[in-house]
């Protein structure tokens, strides 16, 4: 075989499994567009709906039930484990069949207030997304009829469903409505940070905690993207910013430009919001670093990002600094 024949038959080899993949999606993609487009009234924020006891139920007995991945060994809660602030203890958790992705489970504590999903943004709606999980090939891998069946023939779900909608007849956006419905359940809990600030309750945190606090306002400059006030509780701005974490990286994620294919977001992600966060290590959206300190010793020593971040800098940060607001952020 000569090189010109053996290039050729590569790349035609390569269009054969580009093809492939773009068929499915489509196919599996227009199923889903056409599925949302003969329910349209069942699109859309749920909790203006009745918003029943039943449907929490389903949700959360569907979020935690393995037998929606294709081989029974993974749920949502395996990744977004409630024990653990909707995340997982390990850094990147295997999905069915031992596939592993590149990025962290983000915590869905208060989920409902993103205005967008993903480390990168690129999902929008609780409903539609409950339903790719099932069928990603590194999270359940499963087939969308395999899951309508299962759930159809199970007694539990047949009757609760029967309840909520008349039929016993189960689709995947029944399914994926009611986990979005428990998913807008799911709320951090009030922590001792709001105790001391909003209640006013000063031995609620320790004092090198309430140093912390004042550090992240100002020499520490965190405010600047986790951003916090009473309408907007969750210690982020939303946005999207490079922090140099993943840098090093040879498979580099390149974040927020799968959402905008705009060059400038290489490399940055969502601003995670910090609620709970001092119970749920490792951190980052590939769970690179493993500690608070850790966390802060970062930013206390971040040279150089790749969009000269204006925000980032050395801090020039004392021990005594850091360890203060280490504290901090272990009461919010
Ligand atoms: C194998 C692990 C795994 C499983 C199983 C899994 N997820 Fe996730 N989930 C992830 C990862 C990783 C991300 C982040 C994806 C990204 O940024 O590209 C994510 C993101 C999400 C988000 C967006 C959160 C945010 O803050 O943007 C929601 C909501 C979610 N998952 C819900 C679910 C539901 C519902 C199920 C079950 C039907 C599920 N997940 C199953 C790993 C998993
Ligand atoms: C330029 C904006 C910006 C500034 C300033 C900033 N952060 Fe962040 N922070 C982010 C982004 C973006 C992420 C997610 C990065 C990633 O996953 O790659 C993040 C992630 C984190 C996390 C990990 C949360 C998790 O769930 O994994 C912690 C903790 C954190 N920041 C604390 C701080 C502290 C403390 C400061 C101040 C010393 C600070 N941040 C300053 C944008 C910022």
């Amino acid at each position: 075989m000569n090189n010109r024949h053996k290039k050729t038959s590569w790349r035609s080899g390569l269009k054969v499994i580009t093809g492939t993949i773009t068929a499915v999606w489509l196919i599996v993609g227009l199923n889903i567009q056409s599925a949302y487009a003969e329910n349209p009234e069942k699109v859309g924020d749920l909790l203006s709906a009745a918003d029943t006891e039943a449907k929490l139920t389903l949700g959360r007995m569907l979020f935690s039930d393995m037998n929606l991945s294709v081989d029974g060994s993974v749920s949502c809660a395996t990744c977004h484990d409630p024990e653990y602030s909707y995340t997982s203890s390990q850094a990147i958790p295997a999905g069915a069949g031992g596939h592993i992705g590149n990025r962290r489970p983000p915590s869905l504590l208060d989920v409902a207030s993103k205005p967008a999903l993903f480390w990168d943004g690129r999902m929008r709606g609780l409903e539609r997304q409950a339903l790719y999980p099932m069928i990603a090939l590194n999270e359940m891998g499963n087939s969308i009829k395999a899951v309508e069946a299962y759930v159809s023939s199970n007694p539990d779900y047949q009757r609760l469903f029967e309840q909520i909608n008349g039929t016993k007849n189960v689709s995947i956006i029944d399914i994926s409505q009611v986990i979005a419905v428990f998913e807008r359940s799911i709320v951090s809990k009030k922590s001792a940070f709001e105790r001391y600030y909003l209640d006013g309750d000063n031995l609620a945190i320790s004092q090198s905690a309430s140093r912390g606090w004042q550090l992240f306002q100002s020499k520490a400059g965190c405010i600047q993207c986790h951003s916090y006030s009473l309408k907007n509780q969750h210690f982020t701005d939303h946005g999207y910013h490079d922090t140099a974490v993943g840098r090093q990286d040879n498979k580099r994620d390149l974040g927020r430009f799968y959402s905008t294919i705009n060059i400038n977001d290489r490399g940055k992600f969502r601003t995670a919001s910090l609620r709970e966060v001092g119970g749920r290590k490792p951190y980052m959206h590939d769970g690179s670093i493993q500690t608070l300190r850790a966390v802060v010793e970062h930013y206390n020593n971040v040279k150089e990002t790749n969009h000269n971040t204006p925000m980032l800098g050395a801090l020039n940060l004392s021990s005594e600094e850091v360890e203060d607001l280490v504290a901090f952020l272990g009461t919010i």
